[in-house]
């Protein structure tokens, strides 16, 4: 029996650890698949409340407009915009997230990016494997120095400036970043990093691209054709942060024009399919949305979701209110 007698639908099976304490707490169904929209609808009638991630898209179709008995969609991740939060509101179904915990996680993954990049690392793995190395010579897959280039950061937040730490301190990088407005911060100053009000005057001096900024309308196709004609032709370009930020037919585009180096891609735009094209470019390296996916991180997740669970249920504010 649960302590507080309120039933949670779970929609996918999370880290053990975390599931054991929302065990204790709460009636808990863990679902594991992608629900129908018949289900949603159910779901939103049956259950207290609703843990949803990033694989789940929940359109105001899929809410029904009478008979919810949801009051809160606790979502387990940080980024929110697979989740039409007007809908949400006008039904009075309160939103959470969990910022703050995948921070390092995830710029540890935009830094794995830009380093196999840098050194062609997918390139040499996939020529071991399939048998053809043949040996050391001097010209052998030659990439990019990575320490004293310039990364230009996309979004100044939490994981943007987590990356500009890392890029700076550990590998002696310059940092530029364009955000809506100047970051007051002694860090900031400190690495002396430079702020472009204007992204495509970033872009041209950029040697590495990271893109930190929250998906969603605002910054929906941000990197598109106009865009990649800025960027050097050597440079890189990096996304950990949400797939349609970037126009991905426009893209592979680029990419074939040589306009710019070579991409990292950790997300996409219509996941979980790769736009056609990327997969054979040897000068693309593609991760399947590995950004939080350490047992630390996706623990915390679990735990930052639990949290809000806790309050919401005993009537306190939310920790991590979005809506
Ligand atoms: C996040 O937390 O937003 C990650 O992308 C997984 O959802």
């Amino acid at each position: 029996m649960s302590s507080t007698g309120a039933s949670i639908l779970v929609t996918r099976r999370w880290p053990e650890a975390v599931e054991n304490a929302l065990a204790k707490k709460f009636d808990v169904t863990f679902v594991n698949a992608s629900l129908s929209r018949s289900q949603w609808q159910e779901a939103f009638s049956n259950y207290d409340a609703i843990c949803p991630c990033v694989t789940d898209r929940i359109s105001a179709d899929l809410f029904p407009d009478t008979g919810i008995r949801t009051k809160l969609l606790a979502n387990y991740g940080v980024g929110y915009n697979h989740i039409d939060l007007e809908a949400a509101r006008s039904r009075n179904i309160l939103v959470s997230n969990t910022p703050g915990v995948l921070t390092d996680a995830t710029a540890d993954l935009a830094m794995t990016l830009l380093l196999m990049l840098a050194r062609r690392a997918g390139e040499g793995e996939r020529q071991l494997r399939s048998g053809n190395w043949h040996g050391w010579y001097p010209t052998h897959l030659m990439g990019t120095m990575i320490t004293g280039a310039t990364l230009g950061i996309v979004g100044m937040g939490r994981i943007g400036m987590a990356m500009a730490r890392k890029a700076h301190y550990g590998f002696g990088m310059q940092i530029l970043y364009h955000n809506r407005s100047i970051v007051d911060d002694a860090c900031v100053s400190e690495m002396k990093a430079e702020y472009f009000s204007e992204l495509d005057d970033m872009l041209g001096r950029a040697d590495f691209v990271s893109l930190h900024c929250p998906g969603g309308k605002n910054t929906h196709h941000m990197m598109d054709a106009g865009r990649f004609a800025c960027m050097q032709s050597h440079a890189y370009l990096i996304n950990t942060a949400r797939g349609d930020v970037i126009d991905e037919a426009a893209l592979v585009e680029a990419l074939g024009k040589g306009q710019l180096a070579g991409a990292g891609l950790d997300v996409y735009e219509d996941e979980p399919k790769v736009s056609p094209g990327l997969a054979n470019m040897e000068n693309v390296v593609l991760l399947p949305h590995l950004g939080s996916a350490t047992t630390v991180t996706r623990t915390a997740m679990g735990m930052r979701v639990l949290a809000n669970l806790e309050a919401f249920f005993s009537g306190r504010e939310l920790p991590d209110r979005v809506v």
